[in-house]
């Protein structure tokens, strides 16, 4: 069995969804600020993603702010947006070099103009980008994914623009945020917690899932590379024998 970590080696996944949890514990180890787990969590999320296009990985969808994370006390909740613009404006000109796109999934109707306008400029820079696709998702929710969905085909069919028997697994899958994205290979959650929390559940019927007691801030390509290296031995039979 190949185990090679690497572009080549057909064995690795195409599609790596994260969790990216435990910023919160991660800064009250010590003494700090949620944001200031935040911020370093930020900071795993670029190095991450940059090892990610160096060995090959298509796609990656990291799981930013949920639907439900808006209960949480306004200031984590404007600290995690500063981050992001932060992060689209510096990483602007490195994607591009990179030819990565930077992508947005999720509910975009709660943002502020302020938001969508930053959100709207790196899609547009980068959205021709083929190299490594990044997805953050932000005000998303599986169960929210799946009800928007079943309501714009069931627009569809109100229009007359499809029928009912029109409404298949794939017609439906490409009504989902991900639509442009194969279904998710690996999903890792770091930091102790093991549940999927709302993320990608359509999309993470046959998914390999991959935990750890890491705090996100403290994940590293090695913890990566460990996943890898599971995912790559186990037998995926997508229901088959
Ligand atoms: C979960 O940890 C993390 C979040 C809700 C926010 C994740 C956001 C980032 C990593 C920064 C976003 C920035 C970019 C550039 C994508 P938690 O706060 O629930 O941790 P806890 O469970 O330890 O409290």
């Amino acid at each position: 069995m190949d185990l090679t970590i690497g572009p080549n080696n057909p064995a690795m996944p195409k599609h790596i969804g994260i969790i990216m949890d435990g910023n919160g514990r991660w800064a009250k180890k010590r003494g700090l600020p949620r944001s200031a787990g935040h911020k370093e969590g930020a900071k795993t999320f670029k190095k991450i993603s940059e090892y990610c296009q160096k060995i090959g990985i298509k796609y990656l969808t990291v799981y930013a702010f949920s639907t439900e994370n808006w209960k949480r006390p306004e200031e984590e909740i404007e600290g995690i947006f500063a981050l992001l613009h932060i992060y689209i404006w510096n990483e602007r000109a490195r994607l591009i070099r990179d030819r990565a796109a930077l992508k947005f999934i999720g509910d975009m109707s709660r943002f502020s103009p302020a938001i969508m306008k930053d959100i709207n400029m790196i899609e547009r820079d980068t959205g021709m980008f083929d190299d490594l696709h990044i997805n953050v998702a932000i005000n998303y929710g599986g169960r929210q994914d799946i009800v928007h969905a079943a309501k714009v085909l069931a627009k569809k069919v109100k229009d007359g623009e499809i029928t009912e028997d029109d409404i298949t697994e794939e017609s439906f899958g490409r009504e989902l945020y991900t639509k442009d994205t194969p279904d998710p290979d690996l999903i890792i959650r770091p930091s102790g917690e093991l549940r999927l929390s709302n993320f990608l559940l359509y999309q993470s019927a046959y998914s390999e899932f991959w935990f750890s007691d890491i705090l996100w801030p403290d994940f590293t390509s090695d913890d990566l590379d460990r996943a890898l290296i599971d995912y790559m031995q186990r037998n995926r039979r997508f229901g088959g024998i």
